[in-house]
């Protein structure tokens, strides 16, 4: 991981080394440190000069002003105030960590134009995460030119310091979380085969979570065919990691996420065209997710029950890979005709859901996906697909995702588009016909859930290859992991 900055807050006064970063609005109304340093009007000044308006996230440099010590004051703007939702924090930090690449020490005066309400605790700590996310690259590989040669210190400047001090380290674990699923998707997949994945799982038990790993043996004695037909193709054998954390009261049922891990799709027998293949090597991008909740929700204590499952397999053609028109049974005793095994997703996900729903019998289950090319006709990069049995969980869930600005969109699920699955020769196929990609994708999986409240994220369109935006500029964005780390905070913790 590249070198990140490294986060304090204090309610110390304006430094006088470094960079200092003050605010104003959409109005150029400065802030009360903005206006401290404006006593010779060199800020005026500048901004007048460079027709500089304070719109959200825009910056004015300011190189070398008079004080003999500091060598830039950045003024950044706010916009209109009263638009700023939550997630403008993040963004606002992710903003300020681009921009003062070149900087060792920044302070950031981090407050309102007069007469408006103080920042939060929680406000100031979205600036350091979005700071913190911002800074990511992945450049493990790259031996010749790393992107950032050192972290600079970030000290945000803040009344609310002590109560952001106590906030930090959770905000800091979220944080964290989200960047290891960056760089579990960023992986190059001959580096993270299956057996690698459930060990950098094994990795969350120095959080405090219960981490098993099912091998191949143990999965053929509980009967999960539809997984190990797709990954009979691969010499990597496939590797399911459960990951418990129990923050919660002993008797409370547990909340589950399960993930899809295809560590490379090469779509089988069913063979890819060659274009943009490389891209496959991210399509355990719900696996990954579900690995940096995992580490998310444990690196802040989360007062809730959550079982995490991620399924790894590896989709390879070969003499021993499973054929078009195979029929399987799989852990549920559903059989199903395998017309496509480039469909490989849902099967390994329909052996997760019903062992997970068995085991452990939740109070949700939510799985994670890149699932289908067509989520992104539909929906392109903004929103991930929602796909729900449950109207309750849809709302949370389309809620958490409003608020972090990882959106979600419902889409249908009838008996008709179930129908399309249905097949001449076994219980279902694994693909419907031309049409409605996603959702004959989602019936699938819905018939592995039984009355469980459930929800499927098709992520195929957010997880990778995603919009740089100001807290990701990653291949890898590490979708899901605010977004259900929030939902369980808002709506699941004692
Ligand atoms: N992993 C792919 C889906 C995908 C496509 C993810 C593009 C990310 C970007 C999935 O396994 C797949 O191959 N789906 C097929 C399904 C089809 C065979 C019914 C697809 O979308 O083409
Ligand atoms: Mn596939
Ligand atoms: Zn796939």
């Amino acid at each position: 991981m590249s070198n990140l900055p490294k986060i304090s807050f204090t309610a110390g006064n304006l430094p006088t080394k470094g960079t200092v970063v003050v605010f104003c609005d959409g109005k150029n109304n400065l802030t009360a440190s903005a206006k401290l340093l404006d006593n010779k009007g060199v800020l005026t000044k500048a901004i007048k000069v460079s027709e500089f308006k304070g719109g959200f996230g825009k910056m004015l440099d300011i190189v070398a002003p008079a004080e003999p010590e500091l060598d830039r004051i950045c003024i950044v703007g706010l916009g209109d105030i009263s638009e700023l939702s939550e997630h403008h924090w993040l963004r606002l930090g992710g903003k300020l960590g681009s921009s003062l690449k070149k900087s060792k020490k920044v302070g950031v005066m981090l407050e309102l134009p007069e007469a408006t309400k103080p920042v939060t605790a929680k406000q100031a700590t979205d600036v350091g995460q979005g700071a913190l996310l911002e800074a990511y690259r992945f450049d493990r590989y790259k031996t010749k030119s790393k992107s950032r040669p050192s972290s600079p210190a970030v000290a945000i400047h803040t009344k609310s310091a002590s109560a952001a001090k106590k906030l930090w380290e959770g905000v800091e674990g979220v944080g964290q979380g989200v960047m290891l699923a960056r760089d579990l998707v960023n992986e190059p997949a001959n580096i993270l085969t299956p057996k690698d994945f459930a060990k950098r799982a094994m990795e969350l038990k120095k959080l405090g979570c219960k981490v098993e790993i099912l091998d191949e043996k143990q999965m053929k004695a509980l009967k999960m065919n539809t997984l190990l037909g797709v990954a009979q193709g691969s010499r990597n054998p496939p590797r399911m990691a459960i990951i418990q954390w129990k923050g919660g009261k002993a008797k409370d049922k547990p909340v589950a996420f399960v993930g899809k891990g295809v560590t490379f799709d090469t779509g089988g027998i069913s063979l890819k065209p060659g274009g943009g293949m490389e891209d496959m090597k991210g399509d355990m991008g719900g696996a990954a997710a579900v690995a940096g909740l995992m580490h998310a929700l444990a690196a802040r204590k989360a007062k809730a029950n959550v079982v995490g499952i991620i399924a790894m397999v590896e989709n390879m053609p070969d003499g021993d890979a499973q054929r078009p028109g195979d029929i399987v049974t799989s852990m549920s005793g559903q059989t199903i005709e395998i017309l496509n095994t480039d469909a490989e997703g849902r099967l390994i996900l329909a052996d997760a859901l019903w062992h997970c729903n068995k085991k452990f019998k939740p109070k949700f289950m939510i799985n994670l996906a890149t699932l289908t090319g067509a989520i992104l006709v539909a929906l392109g990069n903004q929103h991930a697909g929602l796909f729900s049995n449950d109207d309750k969980l849809s709302e949370q869930l389309t809620k958490a995702g409003l608020d972090t600005n990882e959106k979600l969109w419902r889409m249908p699920l009838t008996p008709e588009y179930d129908k399309l699955i249905d097949s001449k020769n076994a219980d279902m196929k694994n693909i419907g016909g031309r049409l409605a990609g996603s959702i004959t994708a989602g019936q699938f999986l819905q018939r592995f859930v039984k009355d469980t409240p459930w929800a499927h994220l098709d992520i195929a369109g957010t997880a990778m290859s995603s919009p740089q935006t100001e807290i990701n500029k990653s291949w890898a964005s590490g979708y899901g992991v605010r977004l259900l780390d929030r939902l369980v905070a808002d709506n699941y913790e004692s």
